[in-house]
């Protein structure tokens, strides 16, 4: 079977056959199938779509990749959530705590940012020390003695999908219902997960732009869930403003750690009640949403989310006095305050926009392997629906140099709209959906 007649047949608008879609994959990881191939067949699939036997057969050929890890022996039960990709989205960082410390253990498998969104270990990674390679023993050892592990997925999960999360990232194939899916759910199934709640996020700022377009792909990812016979739930979020105040790594960090003290910016916090609620629901930990956001509500009242925060970061090796003291976080050298230019109320603050500024700042990837600077990104002062009077603080930019900082601003500026009626608040949640 040529790679280039499989790719030729997507092109076309065929249905790939399961043989072909398996030897397409296995190809691509043993490396007989070139980036460039695996990036015109990504184009074909995102042009052309899939159907969800071929989403489904992909997926499994993707976790057949590699290595299926088996946390039975471990847990009986491990949760975990998945954001399908947001602007200023530290969601887990809070969660994963929260959860852990309400008695149900969560091991997650995280991403690298992509594209203009930022990702989880990036985020972890700029606390001095963190390292999120951990092999399967180690995340098996560490789920069992404290019943949290946050770490990149290893060479042997799911390899498929590491590979082609990167290529996707520069090829501009990202935003693909079936591509989306399998990457998600290959790497959630082949890491053992026996409940997840999926953050499918929609609006200007996500890759799915419209609320039908994410209920779709919430979809399809509960049937693959349905399929391997794991629980699931779909959340439909909102990412037409960034999530919080922070955007870029280090800055998302201290906010999570904010919000594990019981502070944080509203919206975030009531985010974070609403996935970690969920998430001990279908672990059933409560019987009831209303009896799960409570535990979550008090697990950070009570500063035990906080402690388990602390436990993670000094199990993988991270530097605890960060917890404490979060200006030991690395800073920019440069910090630039942004005053509204008008007064009325913010219309917009558009999170695509926002997420490019911090992707330019230096907080993603513009290709493949590039490093990122935990130092740098953007605070957001107002959001959608507040009043804001002229020279107001609106946003705050930490930059790397001068020049950077100077187009973050003018990019910053142009995100923000800001008009003379009263505007509605954007909602947090669209709504949710069971399997
Ligand atoms: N998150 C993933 O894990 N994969 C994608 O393709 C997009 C977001």
């Amino acid at each position: 079977m040529r790679a280039v007649d499989i790719i030729i047949k997507k092109r076309d608008g065929l249905v790939l056959s399961r043989e072909e879609i398996s030897s397409f994959v296995q190809g691509f990881v043993n490396n007989t199938i070139p980036d460039y191939q695996v990036s015109a067949w990504a184009m074909a699939v995102l042009l052309n779509g899939m159907t969800p036997q071929e989403t489904a057969d992909l997926t499994m050929a993707m976790i057949e990749s590699g290595d299926q890890l088996d946390l039975s022996d471990v847990v009986d039960i491990a949760v975990d959530k998945h954001s399908t990709g947001g602007v200023g989205d530290k969601t887990t960082l809070v969660v994963g705590p929260v959860v852990a410390a309400c008695g149900v253990p969560v091991g997650k498998m995280s991403g690298r940012g992509l594209s203009f969104t930022g990702g989880t270990l990036d985020k972890m990674e700029s606390i001095p020390g963190f390292r999120s390679d951990l092999s399967e023993q180690e995340f098996k050892d560490q789920l069992k003695s404290i019943g949290l592990v946050l770490a990149g997925q290893t060479a042997d999960l799911a390899p498929a999908d590491g590979k082609m999360y990167a290529l996707r990232d520069v090829t501009g194939t990202v935003p693909s219902i079936p591509l989306i899916a399998s990457s998600v759910m290959s790497k959630k199934l082949a890491a053992g997960t026996t409940a997840i709640v999926l953050d499918v996020k929609t609006g200007n700022g996500a890759f799915m732009q419209s609320v039908s377009e994410a209920e779709q792909l919430a979809a399809e990812m509960l049937s693959i869930a349905r399929l391997a016979g794991r629980k699931a739930v779909a959340l439909i979020s909102d990412m037409n403003q960034p999530l919080g105040t922070a955007v870029g790594n280090a800055l998302e960090v201290k906010e999570a750690i904010e919000t594990l003290k019981g502070d944080g910016p509203q919206d975030f916090r009531d985010h974070c009640i609403e996935v970690a609620g969920h998430m001990l629901l279908l672990a059933g930990r409560t019987d009831s949403i209303d009896s799960a956001r409570a535990l979550v509500v008090d697990s950070l009242a009570s500063g035990t989310a906080l402690e388990k925060f602390r436990q993670l970061v000094k199990i993988q090796g991270g530097d605890v006095l960060v917890i404490d003291n979060p200006d030991l976080l690395p800073f920019a050298p440069i910090m630039r305050e942004v005053p509204a230019p008008i007064s009325g109320y913010v219309e917009q603050v558009h999170a695509r926009e926002v997420g490019l500024a911090a992707l330019e700042l230096g907080a993603g990837r513009e290709k493949k392997g590039d490093p990122v600077d935990p130092r740098v990104g953007i605070l957001i002062h107002r959001k959608v629906g507040d009043a804001v009077q002229q020279g107001d603080l609106l946003f705050t930019v930490h930059a790397g140099s001068e020049e950077s900082c100077d187009a973050a601003v003018e990019r910053l500026l142009a995100a923000h709209r800001i008009v003379p009626e009263p505007v509605k608040r954007l909602p947090l949640f669209y709504q949710t959906m069971e399997q």
